[in-house]
């Protein structure tokens, strides 16, 4: 009997506070012309100064697992992407635990860049389908505000904050679940997209905060050609790893980083826009919480129907990239 890994709950959060590209106009050399030109954001979602990454993971987890009609310890495991974790040590995923429920459910944090759910669904659909656990919560939840230089145009209107999470399952009466996943890494492009402070290399001193090293540093036309040929190659290797086609595919949820980087996929395989989830408008790219936030709102919207294929697609910082294909449904 196959045992498929299907996604029984999904919940997101983005905090209350909006910066809009006129906010970020009085803060840096900037204009909404250009942000929205450029990158297609209008606004992004900042969480409080006292707000954590797993205070928004809790949010979201909790929406997913009401959704599954799951109690916290009925999970088995718990797997959080995120490259903002409150501390380095202890994992975000054990402080969720802690706020989830008094039973000690195993966890790890995975830090794999923007691409850290596609990461996280296929470690967690691998270890359903192996029979390892029944019910694993997957998060993506990033404080992108907590490394971005404000002072920094190339970077500061960029990145927003939020969370989604997931609910995987084991269920071997369906035919939906995750097929696939296509993973790949290549750190020779690592310096592309890097915070050079704060770890065992460049350890935080008074010389990395002058020189603001503790800030995400990007190269925004390099990432930008490395994403336009990764995006592309990632979803037709997933489609392949699930024996399909472009053409099966019913819906698209990429990683929001630059609406012209969607678009070039989307040109690239001349799909139809009802094909793809574009919300990177309204939250900026809010890394591993992208694509659950799309995810979110194509249901909201009645794009997202039992049964699609959908194909989850991002790239990030490692350089990282990957997709999984959903028979989506439970
Ligand atoms: N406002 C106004 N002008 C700006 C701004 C700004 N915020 N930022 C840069 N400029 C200026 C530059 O200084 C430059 O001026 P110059 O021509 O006088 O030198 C001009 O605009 C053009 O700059 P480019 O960097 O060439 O602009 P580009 O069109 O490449 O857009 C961008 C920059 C948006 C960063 C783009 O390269 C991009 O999106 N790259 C990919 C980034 C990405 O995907 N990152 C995330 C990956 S991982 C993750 O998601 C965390």
């Amino acid at each position: 009997m196959t045992i498929q890994a299907v996604v029984s709950g999904l919940g997101t959060y983005a905090p209350s506070k909006v910066l809009t590209n006129h906010d970020l106009e009085r803060i840096v050399d900037t204009n909404d012309e250009w942000i929205l030109t450029r990158t297609g954001i209008r606004e992004r979602h900042i969480a409080a100064p006292e707000e954590t990454t797993t205070d928004m993971a809790l949010r979201a987890s909790k929406l997913a697992l009401a959704e599954a009609e799951l109690k916290a310890d009925q999970l088995d495991f718990i797997i959080v992407a995120t490259n903002t974790p409150d501390t380095l040590f202890p994992s975000t995923a054990a402080r969720l635990q802690a706020r989830l429920s008094s039973s000690p459910i195993p966890g790890f944090d995975l830090q794999a860049g923007c691409t850290g759910l596609i990461y996280a669904l296929a470690m967690g659909s691998t270890l359903i389908q192996n029979g390892t656990y029944r019910r694993i919560l997957l998060v993506g939840a990033d404080k992108l505000s907590s490394i971005t230089d404000y002072q920094d145009r190339t970077t500061a209107v960029l990145f927003g904050d939020a969370a989604g999470a997931m609910v995987l399952e084991a269920k071997t009466d369906t035919d939906k679940g995750v097929l696939a996943s296509y993973l790949k890494a290549d750190g020779r492009g690592g310096d592309l997209l890097s915070l050079p402070a704060g770890g065992s290399r460049l350890p935080a001193s008074e010389e990395t905060v002058r020189d603001r090293q503790h800030f995400l540093k990007m190269n925004g036309n390099e990432t930008f050609r490395f994403a336009v040929k990764a995006m592309p190659e990632a979803v037709e290797e997933g489609l392949r790893a699930a024996g399909l086609t472009v053409d099966a595919m019913d819906l698209l949820v990429p990683h929001q980083a630059n609406l012209r980087i969607i678009d070039a996929a989307v040109r690239r395989f001349n799909l139809d826009p009802d094909r793809v989830v574009v919300n990177i408008d309204r939250y900026g790219n809010t890394s591993v919480a992208t694509i659950p936030l799309a995810l979110d709102d194509a249901r909201r919207e009645g794009r997202l129907k039992d049964g699609n294929i959908v194909v989850l697609v991002a790239f990030g910082a490692g350089l990282t990239w990957g997709s999984n294909v959903i028979r989506w449904g439970h």
